[in-house]
């Protein structure tokens, strides 16, 4: 599997973070995974492998925003991978941002990391956020439909939403062109990578920004979930072929 290559001090501030979630673990339920290959492959591999397949390269000072970000994952792998980069992470839970707030200070990010509490239905119609990221990223966090409306507001112009999924089948790759086609996004590629140990097949699914988003969207709190923009009707295949 290629991976981004990390310098020393990149993966001792990995490494650090591994204290922090295991310190905050104690506190408050942020993640079980946070031992040994748990961490390092199925939270880091698994945050960073899409750095790998982009084109052109994430480079520079970007504006990242990670919704849902829970335990600050990827958010803040991703923070220190991309050593220029800013970031705003988002969660609806104000223990959980209180523990990555705490975290990103530790790390030393507190600089280029924000951390928000707020519902991603609120954050997609407040102007300091709607339209300003060149990425926006997701994990874990609800179907794939519903994540793209939560991300496709935040885009700027030429922005990227990047989905990170698990199972991917051609049911869901119709739903969410359906969806993205509704948010002014294309589908511009879904990447594919097997992480090592035993810890499965995963995808990546990028929404290209093509036109603003419409301003009916996000709709309001609990209605992207309750009523998304478009399922996957049929049931989910072992392989996708879209
Ligand atoms: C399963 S956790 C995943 C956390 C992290 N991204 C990861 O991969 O480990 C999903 C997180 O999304 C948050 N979440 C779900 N819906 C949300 C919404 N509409 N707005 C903000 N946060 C939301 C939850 O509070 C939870 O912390």
């Amino acid at each position: 599997m290629a991976l981004i290559s990390l310098s020393p001090a990149q993966h001792q501030a990995l490494a650090l973070l591994q204290q922090q979630l295991r310190r905050w673990n104690s506190r408050c339920n942020l993640t079980r995974l946070v031992e040994g290959d748990d961490y390092w492959v199925a939270q880091v591999q698994d945050s960073l492998w899409p750095l790998s397949r982009m084109s052109p390269p994430f480079r520079g000072p970007l504006q990242g925003v990670d919704v849902g970000t829970g335990g600050g994952i990827p958010g803040l792998v991703l923070a220190v991978a991309l050593p220029e980069s800013r970031w705003v992470l988002v969660d609806s839970v104000q223990r959980k941002c209180a523990a990555v707030q705490a975290m990103a200070g530790a790390l030393g990010l507190q600089d280029r990391v924000e951390v928000v509490c707020e519902r991603a239905e609120l954050l997609g119609r407040d102007a300091r956020y709607r339209g300003r990221f060149d990425v926006a990223v997701a994990r874990g966090v609800a179907p794939a439909p519903v994540v793209a409306e939560y991300l496709a507001p935040l885009l700027g112009s030429g922005g990227l939403a990047l989905l990170y999924r698990g199972r991917w089948s051609g049911a869901d790759h119709r739903a969410l062109q359906q969806a993205a086609r509704q948010l002014g996004c294309r589908i511009r590629a879904r990447e594919r990578c097997v992480l090592p140990a035993n810890r499965g097949q995963r995808h990546v699914l990028i929404l290209a920004a093509e036109t603003p988003c419409p301003a009916p969207y996000p709709r309001a709190v609990g209605i992207p979930a309750r009523r998304p923009l478009a399922t996957a009707s049929s049931p989910p295949t072992l392989e996708a072929n879209p």
